[in-house]
């Protein structure tokens, strides 16, 4: 690919927390939103955590943003320049994407002549502690320069503020602060420190919650001034002490220097995308928008843990609470089985290690076995309030059922795990907690599945499925066939452990006899639902019965534009639009089961009352089509995922509560269409093969996959596929060793 940098020309103000998403760069542990350097909190930047939360009072429990490093301004003659308050004459920003880079560059005139600064900053992929800056100043006029830069702790929140102390320290040229948490009393300590080869004078400044060095230089004529910063981030969830862990760091890597930093920076980002690039050739576009989305997805996989995974916004913000949802296990988790299968082990382990959590919550409800968060946090808390959306009418919070009723999480967890197992091999995460959490999803669904009086049919109702618009269904389709999959996996499982010791012993207690036998029972009547006469499959009983309607019928219904499409009244509700991709998904996720006919008839219904209000449902469609031989129909679909944060025009707000961030599920959709829809990879017999439908234009995709133990390069054109073994791997190591 030749251009992989992404740019933005002039200053929008309307553009600011959009770009902040765009040019977000991150190493899996922390985030940056593209910022510049001035903005405060009102202008939303963050330098978001992973895997760290807090709770304020009433608020709804989110991610931690730390006391950010990067904050920088500047005087010239005694007077402020920095944006949006100064008119600049010219102001870029600009993110390589091929090595996590972000820059700025903007010009100032001054009474006296124009003054020029120039940026760089990343979030060390080498060491995920540690942040670099570059920032560099330069006037055509000896000015008298003041450059003030240390570390901001007044931080962005939504529900904050998270510290309630924030306590700074400036030694010489390095500023420490140790800020403590509401709820828990972590600590989450930063420490900064500079370097000017420019003889200046050093003084400091301080102001409420925030800590700066005032670097004062009188400016030669077109000679830069140049300041190199590392900052280090530590908290209490890492270290026992993390004061002295950000300190030493930083001094340590103010050793090393930023340009050596920075290096090994990009040796890191080099060898992630040699298993993670997707070559198109014919289409530089959609090349572009989709690597782009892989960038994402890297910068916020978890390299530094073992058991940790993603949220749905990934780490720009503290936006759906830092949680993690299906989107981990749905849409994101194919790209790190092909191309980092080591993340992809980690993402499964946190669900694993949050299976106590999952267990109390199904016990909460009055049934057994593990009903997974919605919206995970540590330990599997589930962070999803009951009231999700307000009333725009009432302003009164609308009671939602998301948590209680969306029951298919846990079989997006089984799902995951058994796919990671197929197609890597790797059996051991089944003996290290995999087969215990299968069999406890299986055992929810048993105890939740009901059998009217003589029916002789087991039931799954009061549900919602993917489609969040029509809560409390009975019998969805795409939740009876997951659920079903669990359950046959859970059989598959009792039955060979009774030849493998090492996994009988891994289901620790259970009486595996017993529950073999009564899933198998439930797998023969748990409803499933088939296609009717006209090949479509009704989503839930009844849903043939709701109004049939278009999409745009439905929104001119709408009294207010933020008013919410679902709910007990809302306009959606009693109709046949849907919010996002549904019976889709199922048909996308076991196409073993029904003709080509049956997956393309459902497409044309169901796409035309679709809303997709959700990032999550055009790769869906995507890749139906595509299996459906129908690459053209599924292009502006997987234009539309891969397009999702570098086109941005989601929705930002939602009354006044910030929603926006970057979209990690759209970006592994643009991903699966690609690979699975266009290219056709599928497993078969455990073997890769390739069954492409290229669109118009694509003469051809070059990509890896690593499969079973073995790296393969496979090269797709129209006229035949060559999948080349690159030898074996074996998965263990760090950010992009295999
Ligand atoms: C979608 C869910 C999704 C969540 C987080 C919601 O709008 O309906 O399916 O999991 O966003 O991305």
């Amino acid at each position: 690919m030749k251009n992989w940098i992404i740019k933005e020309e002039w200053f929008n103000n309307q553009e600011i927390t959009a770009n902040e998403n765009r040019f977000l760069c991150g190493n899996g542990y922390l985030g940056i939103r593209g910022a510049l350097e001035e903005f405060q909190k009102e202008k939303l930047p963050a330098v978001n955590l992973s895997g760290i939360y807090d709770r304020v009072g009433d608020g709804w429990r989110e991610p931690l943003n730390a006391p950010n490093p990067l904050y920088t301004r500047m005087k010239v003659d005694g007077e402020y320049y920095f944006l949006p308050e100064k008119e600049p004459v010219s102001h870029t920003q600009e993110l390589d994407f091929k090595h996590g880079l972000v820059r700025r560059h903007t010009t100032f005139h001054t009474k006296r002549g124009s003054v020029t600064v120039e940026s760089e900053h990343f979030a060390s992929m080498a060491d995920c502690h540690l942040i670099g800056m570059r920032y560099i100043v330069m006037a055509d006029f000896h000015a008298d320069l003041e450059i003030q830069t240390g570390i901001d702790g007044d931080v962005w929140d939504i529900h904050g503020p998270h510290y309630d102390d924030v306590r700074f320290e400036q030694k010489d040229k390095r500023i420490l602060v140790d800020a403590i948490t509401h709820e828990k009393k972590e600590h989450v300590c930063v420490a900064e420190q500079y370097r000017t080869q420019a003889p200046h004078e050093h003084k400091t400044k301080e102001e409420e919650r925030r800590s700066l060095h005032r670097i004062c230089v009188v400016t030669d004529i077109n000679k830069p001034v140049v300041i190199e910063k590392m900052a280090a981030v530590y908290t209490t969830n890492d270290c026992e002490n993390p004061q002295s862990a950000s300190e030493e760091l930083v001094a340590e890597s103010m050793e090393l220097g930023y340009e050596k930093q920075r290096k090994r920076h990009i040796d890191c980002w080099e060898k992630l995308w040699s298993t993670s690039k997707v070559e198109i050739e014919g289409d530089e576009e959609a090349e572009k928008e989709l690597n782009y989305s892989l960038y994402h997805l890297l910068s916020i996989a978890p390299y530094h843990a073992e058991s940790q995974s993603i949220p749905a916004r990934g780490l720009s913000g503290q936006t759906y609470k830092g949680a993690v949802f299906w989107d981990t296990e749905m849409f994101m988790l194919d790209f790190f089985i092909n191309t980092q299968p080591k993340v992809a082990r980690t993402l499964l382990k946190y669900r694993i290690d949050t299976l106590a959590g999952a267990e109390q919550k199904a016990k909460s409800y009055g049934y057994s076995g593990a009903f997974y968060a919605w919206e995970s946090q540590e330990g599997g808390y589930d962070a999803c309030s009951d009231y999700n959306v307000t009333d725009v009418f009432t302003n009164r919070p609308m009671r939602t059922y998301f948590k209680d009723k969306q029951i298919h999480i846990s079989g997006a967890v089984v799902y995951g795990l058994i796919h990671y197992v197929n197609s890597t091999g790797d059996t051991s995460i089944l003996y290290e907690g995999g087969a215990k959490t299968i069999l406890s999803c299986a055992m929810f669904y048993d105890s939740r599945m009901i059998e009217r009086v003589h029916s002789g049919v087991y039931e799954l109702c009061d549900v919602i499925g993917p489609d969040e618009y029509h809560e409390r269904v009975n019998n969805n389709s795409y939740t009876n066939r997951l659920a079903g999959f669990v359950l046959t996996e859970a059989v598959r499982i009792l039955s060979q452990s009774r030849e493998d010791e090492k996994l009988a012993e891994a289901l620790g207690e259970a009486d595996c006899e017993y529950w073999e036998k009564r899933f198998k029972e439930d797998t023969e009547k748990l409803v499933q639902k088939k296609p009717g006469t006209n090949g479509v499959i009704e989503q839930f009983d009844g849903y043939f019965q709701l109004e049939d309607t278009t999409v745009d019928t439905v929104r001119s219904r709408l009294l207010n534009e933020k008013e919410y499409w679902g709910g007990a009244y809302g306009v959606a509700s009693d109709t046949q639009i849907i919010k996002q991709a549904d019976v889709v998904t199922q048909l996308v996720m076991f196409p073993e089961d029904f003709s080509r006919k049956v997956a393309w008839d459902n497409w044309n219904y169901y796409e035309p009352r679709t809303e997709h209000g959700s990032s999550l449902s055009a790769c869906m469609y995507g890749i139906l089509a595509c299996n459906c031989e129908n690459p053209d129909a599924a292009y502006p679909f997987f234009r539309k995922s891969a397009a999702a944060d570098l086109k941005g025009g989601g929705k930002e707000w939602a009354g006044n509560v910030y929603i926006g961030g970057t979209h990690p599920a759209a970006a592994g959709g643009a991903y699966m269409t690609a690979i699975k829809g266009f290219a056709g990879i599928t497993m078969e017999d455990g073997q890769i093969k390739a069954h492409p439908h290229l669109p118009d234009g694509w003469e051809k995709m070059r990509f890896s996959i690593f499969y079973q133990g073995e790296r393969y390069e496979i090269c797709v054109t129209a006229n035949g596929t060559e999948i080349k073994s690159m030898g074996h791997y074996k998965i263990s190591g760090h950010c992009g060793d295999f």
